[in-house]
């Protein structure tokens, strides 16, 4: 909850209580230097004992509640007709509405699914912005993959609130040129991960859905942060200030034609899912579930994070659960913008986003500024960060680079995993490596993997600069 202090300042409480703690530790930074080498500049390859506070993902990472711990205790481990998937089946009733729902190991699976039913190469798709995986799914199915954003969309100093819009003039142009027939699904990711967690509004989904509608379109919903983007709506969208995030939630599935997630996400488990109303959608994608996935009521999850998922889905409707992300990023984006650094605004839903363009100018997309600065943000601080820009893209068909839109390093905020002094140690250190980003300079590939390249590929530090900016920091800092 954001609280006024008697100063007037505001900062975020949070409204919960830690119980249970996993021990952290803060490698020097001569080690930092040879772990870093050693995961080839990549910070998925580093190990988590080399890591101080893990800022990767919020994926699989939020803190679990005691409800949701104490209801894993008492999972049905059965095959089949396991009463964990009624609990589960029960959640998304109420919290979504949905009569049929596919549990699937996590959220590209369903995306997997989805892929492989809905679409036929020629075909193409339409999305407010891709995600990694969703996009491999639908090219890998033959589908021309069409984002249509908004022209804000990559302003990465914006102060519109609602940066993941769909446009609705490229929408229309889009069935024009395509034709309705050959557009299978419009996809709306909440939020939209890889332009910075940012929402979109009510009143847009609603216009999307009237479009789609119109031409038979049939409307999907990533709800992988679904809360997070209603905690959004309730704070930028007028209409809906005084709405429950339950009710917000209720409001955007109304005009939902599939609804699938990673529930490693806003609901804090590992494990995902594929929800409709639509019996026909329903048994066409059931038929593959077990090909795939497993029996339809366990999907390939275990039972014990179906039962979490149950409670987690209840409990990312209040409003202090589905506020507590982006409050504290909005902290952090706060303090980073008061110290001068290059981030992106406004604040959204996942992480707090380095802008690597500004952030270290002298680098060309060619050598991968938002890599190197991912890299230097774990030598300076031993915190991990993700590479969202050109390495997460794959190069085109031909073997050329394909530039990302965005060069970010991106700094996820798992939920109620850290605290005010982790943000502020965070400041602090980002702050310092701004000061010396001139000593950042480029990475090269050594080995690159020809799919999602930026999970296994190997790079190297043009100029040995790596040992440069440690140099620097032992000089100024200290060993730690
Ligand atoms: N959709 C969105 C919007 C996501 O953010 C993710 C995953 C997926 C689908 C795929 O789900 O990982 O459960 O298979 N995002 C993670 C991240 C990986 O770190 O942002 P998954």
């Amino acid at each position: 909850m954001n609280v006024m202090l008697s100063t007037g300042k505001r900062i975020p409480v949070e409204m919960h209580k830690v119980r249970i703690v996993q021990q952290t530790r803060l490698v020097p930074i001569r080690r930092r230097l040879e772990a870093v080498t050693e995961a080839g500049y990549n910070t998925f390859l580093l190990r988590t004992k080399d890591v101080f506070l893990d800022m990767l993902t919020d994926s699989g990472t939020n803190a679990m509640s005691d409800n949701q711990l104490a209801a894993m205790m008492v999972s049905d481990d059965a095959y089949a007709g396991s009463e964990s998937f009624y609990k589960l089946a029960d959640a998304v009733k109420d919290v979504l509405g949905f009569s049929y729902t596919m549990p699937v190991h996590q959220g590209r699976a369903a995306e997997h699914l989805l892929a492989k039913v809905f679409v036929k190469p020629g075909d193409a798709v339409v999305m407010n912005y891709h995600f990694t995986t969703t996009k491999a799914h639908f090219e890998l199915a033959g589908a021309t993959v069409l984002e249509l954003y908004t022209d804000e969309a990559l302003n990465t100093q914006s102060t519109n609130p609602f940066r993941g819009n769909l446009d609705l003039r490229k929408f229309k142009e889009a069935i024009e040129k395509y034709g309705a027939a050959r557009i299978q699904l419009v996809r709306m990711e909440a939020t939209t991960n890889l332009i910075g967690g940012q929402p979109f509004s009510i009143k847009n989904l609603r216009e999307v859905k009237a479009l789609a509608a119109e031409h038979g379109i049939p409307l999907v919903f990533d709800g992988s942060l679904i809360s997070e983007n209603a905690y959004f709506i309730k704070e930028r969208e007028p209409e809906y200030a005084n709405w429950s995030i339950a009710e917000i939630v209720r409001e955007m599935m109304s005009v939902v034609d599939i609804f699938y997630l990673s529930a490693r996400k806003s609901a804090s488990v590992r494990g995902g899912m594929i929800a409709t109303n639509n019996k026909e959608y329903y048994d066409r994608l059931l038929a593959w579930l077990p090909v795939y996935e497993g029996f339809a009521t366990y999907g390939g999850m275990s039972t014990k994070e179906i039962e979490a998922m149950a409670v987690g889905l209840r409990e990312m409707t209040d409003v202090n659960v589905a506020g507590a992300s982006p409050q504290l990023i909005e902290y952090f984006v706060g303090r980073l913008l008061e110290n001068g650094i290059p981030v992106v605004t406004p604040p959204g839903g996942l992480a707090c986003h380095l802008d690597a363009k500004r952030f270290v100018p002298h680098l060309p997309q060619s050598e991968y500024p938002a890599g190197a600065l991912a890299a230097a943000i774990y030598l300076a601080s031993g915190i991990r960060s993700m590479e969202r820009g050109t390495i997460s893209m794959d190069r085109d068909a031909s073997g050329n680079e394909v530039y990302a839109d965005l060069e970010l390093a991106r700094l996820a905020v798992p939920r109620r995993v850290y605290t005010m002094s982790h943000i502020e140690y965070a400041v602090d250190r980002l702050t310092w490596l701004y000061r010396h980003a001139s000593l950042v300079k480029g990475l090269r590939f050594v080995e690159e993997p020809k799919v999602l390249r930026f999970f296994f590929g190997r790079l190297e530090a043009v100029d040995d600069w790596g040992a440069k900016l440690a140099g620097a920091f032992e000089t100024e800092l200290g060993p730690e």
